[in-house]
């Protein structure tokens, strides 16, 4: 089960996808134990930015028949309390760190990603680029453009694996990918969430999320990111990070057949905190790796 992954070494391919895993909350609950029996095999951060952020206002959350639709809006401590407060505790789990980093120029994603590239403590880095560049009105990762335009700046700041994370919401995500290759990333990873935009259901000409849109995950999104893979998987020949609406073994090695390397559980961890490693044990008897058997945590039963 263990796996390369741009010169990473993994116990087994599950990881989290970014935002779904609060590691620091988790180990409040489970104690030294979530550190004995952590349910990926590399932790990816929540998405990091430079300056402070509150986030969205309520409502955050809508959801769906088959997923979510979130307006969390990337609230984090920023880098600097970032650097103070959560990479410390991040730092001690038992597998490697991934920083997810996001910025609104390419100036500020470059400053990410050289003060975590210079970080021992930080195996690689993902970059975020679901959002606005600032300076050119466009979304960062829907160009093919700009996504080059992004690792020409960023590629000089660190030798650590820069993982590109592509976003659905765009004309062609396997353009885009090939624009990072081209550009110097080493891996990409897919898909970020889609855009939806709930109405409420009090008043359906008004939005249900305070931040007006949302991204959807779950369930809802599996078929869509096993199609986005696929289209992406043929045009480069990078390392993968699958994900989306992955809930079962049987999704994560439809992925990897795919062509991923990697693959990430997310809104599912919602519901079941322990996906992780129950995602990588099914998986193992789906390809008929019987001996592997991680260690999972004990929970008691809710009062
Ligand atoms: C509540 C929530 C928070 C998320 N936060 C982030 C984030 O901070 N950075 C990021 O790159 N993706 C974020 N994502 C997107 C996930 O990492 C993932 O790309 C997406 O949810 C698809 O996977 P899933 O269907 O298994 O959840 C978030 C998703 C959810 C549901």
């Amino acid at each position: 089960m263990s796996v390369d992954f741009c010169g990473l070494e993994l116990a087994h391919p599950i990881v989290n996808a970014s935002g779904t895993f609060d590691a620091i909350a988790a180990r409040r609950a489970f104690g030294d134990a979530l550190l004995e029996a952590f349910p990926f095999s590399a932790f990816v951060s929540k998405t990091v930015t430079l300056a402070p952020r509150q986030g969205n206002p309520p409502p955050r959350l809508w959801e769906l028949g088959a997923g979510m639709v979130n307006s969390i809006g990337l609230p984090n401590k920023g880098l600097d309390g970032y650097l103070a407060h959560d990479l410390p505790g991040l730092a001690a789990l038992p597998v490697p760190l991934i920083v997810n980093v996001m910025g609104f120029t390419r100036e500020e994603v470059a400053t990410l990603v050289e003060a975590f590239g210079a970080r021992d403590d930080v195996a690689a880095l993902e970059l975020n680029v679901s959002c606005p560049n600032v300076k050119t009105g466009m979304l960062m990762g829907a160009d093919p453009g700009e996504v080059a335009g992004l690792l020409d700046a960023v590629r000089p700041q660190t030798d650590k694996p820069l993982i590109v994370k592509l976003t659905p919401n765009c004309t062609s995500p396997g353009e885009v990918a090939a624009a990072a290759e081209a550009h110097g990333a080493d891996a990409v990873s897919l898909i970020n969430t889609l855009r939806g935009a709930p109405a409420d259901p009090r008043d359906p000409s008004r939005p249900w999320l305070g931040g007006g849109t949302g991204g959807v995950s779950g369930p809802a999104v599996r078929v869509l990111a096993l199609a986005l893979l696929g289209e992406v998987a043929a045009r480069v020949s990078l390392p993968i990070v699958g994900m989306g609406g992955v809930s079962r073994g049987a999704h994560a090695r439809a992925l990897l057949d795919a062509g991923a390397t990697l693959v990430a559980v997310g809104t599912e961890s919602f519901r079941d905190p322990l996906a992780g490693a129950r995602v990588a044990a099914e998986l193992a008897r789906e390809i008929g790796i019987a001996e592997f058997a991680p260690k999972c945590l004990q929970t008691s039963p809710l009062p």
